[in-house]
């Protein structure tokens, strides 16, 4: 393994920083996508082992790693080996602590091009030039659970990005959804606490159907517009890859000029967005918890590069206050009906972690790592995190040098008068290691701003010292109705029966009551529907909720919540179905389930198959068994899954090719049976070819069924039959098939 690209730095000549030298150097991007500026400088701390002699930690070879050192070949083993000592002792110290939250995560490489210079909004570097790629590295995470709990976890999901830009590390740390559930970082603790498993008994794993996440919920209205987020299929991604990412906070750019604009930073996939079925979800959990994991790893495999394009809501300065809700409020949306998104560059994820610990465990994001162009607002969540992040990663990375870890570190050269610490690799030379000093020329340098020196924005500020909440924050309802009452039908059924199952799972019914009241001002439809589910009564007379988080002596009803008087329009942009922001409906990277055995028809095979893939899908077959399976006419097949490692919920749609061998060996079992009835209940497009059309009707899903998603064709015109499973498969769901009771 070669030295840490640190020391060489520190080594070079060329390296010291002087006054007259902007360190944004022109960087011509051309090729970078292949060739990226941060894998270079991961590179030298890459070990391979491949050839290579098995060595201890100190480069001395090991002869026998089988047996370890003792007195006669039945004695007791020796304190002298050391060979034994420093691998079990390394063993013993693998572990390091988890996040607190968003401990279960994925990463990949990749990065972001901007479509054109956005100079007239912010000077930030990498936002200039179209031709530069700057690096990334995206995590994706679940918040709640730990980290070997389940990807399909009912749960906001982290979106978070390291830029490795030419001006040192922005990080834009997002979530998939664009507000939260609290107002003021104070009450974070309180929040992660109730959702986390509880103390005593350390239930649930990863959910917060239990008693103290809704009991706390329904102490906090303010949580009310999240809790229809997390409530809605947005919380149960079908992939990483096709989910919206969101910075939530509002941001400054700032320009050259010194001018400032309110900015909110978005992620649009260019996948569409997609959600699983809870109870697929459920069921996904067992047969594979790392599903979204493993979709990730595969897409990036295959070279199925995922992109999203970072889009920004820009608000000028003087309108700050011309909005229905404050800006500086977290759990408020800008509706993309009165600021539109523009979409401003391209993120592309193209390759995935060489190890995972060393990458995505010790990755550290913060939003405090900006950039100059880019700047904070006084979003009191905000203005929290920016202490939280550094702090937690102290203890979790094990002190203070971690930004030394090779995924941490920036493509840019670090100097300043920072020393010492536990596991400080860099070799600071030197006598100085304060500033000012004359005995090293007064190096290393302040920078100037045309020097790429980070420069706060000089934000007017004359206030009292106090501890209160604006009362611009106070309306915690509008909002809430405006995202539910956006939804279509399926979207709306859809948070209606994860309440019942979340308020289900709750066993204190007052907890569950107050729940409804909260409800009941969001939309008393939705309040009613909960309620029936629940067997319970929408409480007739609404107590004015207050917040729980006002001063012990505080006037309650100075803290109630109220309504800014108008409605808010429905907002297409907020629903899933149907959004206009995602016109295109594609089936590229979907995978579809063939049911075969020996005996099918290869044609029926290979034509669907042929145009599955020429429409970017993939075509997987899952057999009664694995192995070899032999057609009609004798061409082979490999099984891709058996039964027993392929379940209908891993799959995007399903394809009974003719043949009737194999159909009656599939009709068999009960297993191809209940394969397609879960596809169907799960809103699945199902198509059969031939004698394939039987196992459908044996499943209960006959031709005579009227419903867009089953395509049956029983007299073989192939072509058609792939025309019309491609159409169905682009529709994702067919939601009409839904019964909500
Ligand atoms: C006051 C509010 C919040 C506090 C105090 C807070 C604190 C934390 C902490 C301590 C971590 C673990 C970091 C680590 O160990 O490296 C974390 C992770 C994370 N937080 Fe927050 N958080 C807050 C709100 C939010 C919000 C509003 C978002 C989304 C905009 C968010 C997104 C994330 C993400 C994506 C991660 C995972 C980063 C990764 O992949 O390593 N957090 N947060």
């Amino acid at each position: 393994m070669s030295q840490p690209r640190n020391k060489s730095k520190a080594n070079s000549k060329n390296n010291k920083s002087s006054p007259t030298e902007n360190p944004v150097k022109p960087t011509n991007g051309a090729g970078l996508g292949a060739n990226n500026q941060k894998l270079d400088d991961l590179a030298p701390n890459v070990e391979d082992s491949a050839g290579e002699f098995l060595s201890t930690n100190q480069g001395i070879r090991v002869n026998d790693n089988q047996n370890s050192l003792k007195a006669g070949d039945r004695g007791p083993t020796l304190i002298e080996d050391f060979i034994f000592r420093e691998k079990m002792t390394h063993f013993d110290h693998e572990r390091i602590p988890e996040r607190v939250v968003h401990a279960r995560g994925t990463a990949a490489h990749g990065y972001f091009q901007v479509y054109e210079s956005m100079a007239e909004y912010t000077r930030a570097h990498f936002l200039q030039d179209p031709s530069l790629q700057t690096p990334v590295f995206v995590r994706f995470s679940t918040v709640v659970g730990s980290r070997g709990s389940t990807d399909l976890a009912r749960d906001v999901r982290g979106f978070a990005v390291k830029f490795y830009t030419q001006e040192g590390n922005y990080d834009l740390v997002g979530n998939n959804m664009p507000v939260f559930f609290i107002q003021d970082a104070t009450k974070f603790p309180d929040l992660i606490h109730a959702a986390k498993p509880e103390p005593h008994n350390e239930m649930p794993q990863a959910g917060t159907a239990h008693d103290t996440f809704w009991d706390f919920i329904s102490l906090m209205p303010e949580s009310m517009h999240m809790i229809m987020w997390a409530m809605s299929d947005r919380a149960i991604p079908r992939s990483l890859r096709m989910m919206e990412g969101f910075g939530v906070h509002t941001f400054r750019f700032i320009n050259a000029r010194g001018k400032a604009r309110f900015v909110k930073f978005h992620w649009k996939p260019l996948l569409g967005l997609h959600q699983v079925v809870w109870d697929e979800a459920q069921k996904i959990s067992g047969k594979d918890p790392d599903f979204h994991r493993r979709d990730l790893w595969e897409a990036i495999e295959d070279g199925d590069f995922p992109e999203w394009e970072l889009g920004v809501q820009i608000v000028e300065e003087k309108d700050e206050h011309s909005f229905p809700f404050d800006l500086l409020d977290a759990t408020k949306i800008i509706p993309e009906e009165l600021v539109p998104v523009r979409r401003i560059g391209r993120l592309t994820l193209n390759r995935n972690v060489e190890n995972f610990f060393a990458e995505t465990e010790q990755v550290a994001f913060h939003t405090g790592n900006i950039v100059p162009g880019i700047d904070f607002t006084n979003d009191p969540l905000l203005q929290g995190r920016l202490f939280s992040y550094l702090d937690t990663q102290l203890l979790r990375l094990g002190g203070p040098n971690f930004h030394e870890i090779p995924i941490n570190r920036p493509v840019t050269p670090v100097h300043n008068n920072q020393r010492d610490g536990f596991m400080r690799q860099t070799i600071n030379r030197g006598q100085t290691s304060y500033d000012p000093n004359s005995l090293r020329g007064g190096c290393p340098f302040q920078a100037g701003m045309d020097m790429s020196g980070f420069v706060s924005y000089a934000e007017k500020i004359d206030a009292q010292k106090v501890r209160q909440r604006s009362a611009s924050f106070f309306d915690h309802f509008s909002q809430a109705t405006l995202f539910y009452r956006s939804q279509s039908q399926a979207e709306q059924n859809h948070i209606v029966r994860a309440l019942r199952f979340e308020l289900g799972k709750v066993g204190t019914p007052p907890i569950r009551e107050r729940m409804l009241g909260l409800l009941a001002q969001v939309d008393t439809d939705l309040a009613n529907r909960v309620a029936t589910g629940l067997g319970l009564n929408v409480p007739k007379k609404l107590e004015k909720p207050m917040n729980m988080s006002v001063p012990a002596d505080a006037d309650p009803r100075k803290f109630q919540p109220k309504r800014n008087g108008e409605e808010l329009e429905p907002s297409p942009a907020l629903r899933m179905v149907d959004n206009p922001n995602f016109p295109l409906k594609s089936i590229k990277t979907r995978k579809i389930a063939f049911l075969v055995a020996d005996g099918f028809n290869e044609a029926s095979v290979m034509d669907m198959k042929m145009a599955l893939m020429k429409a970017g899908a993939k075509a997987m077959t899952v057999a009664p068994r694995l192995g070899v399976l032999t057609g009609a006419g004798d061409e082979t097949l490999n099984a891709d899954f058996s039964f027993s490692t392929g379940a209908s919920v891993l799959f995007d749609a399903v394809y009974v090719p003719d043949g009737q061998a194999s159909v009656s060996a599939l009709q068999a079992g009960p297993e191809a049976v209940d394969f397609l009835r879960e596809a169907y209940q799960h809103c699945k497009t199902i198509a059969a070819h031939g004698v394939g059309v039987q196992l459908l009707e044996n499943a209960g899903l006959g031709e005579s069924m009227a419903d867009a998603g089953l395509i049956a064709a029983r007299d073989g015109d192939a072509r058609t039959l792939s025309e019309n499973f491609i159409i169905g498969i682009a529709r994702h769901r067919h939601w009409e098939r839904e019964v909500m009771l």
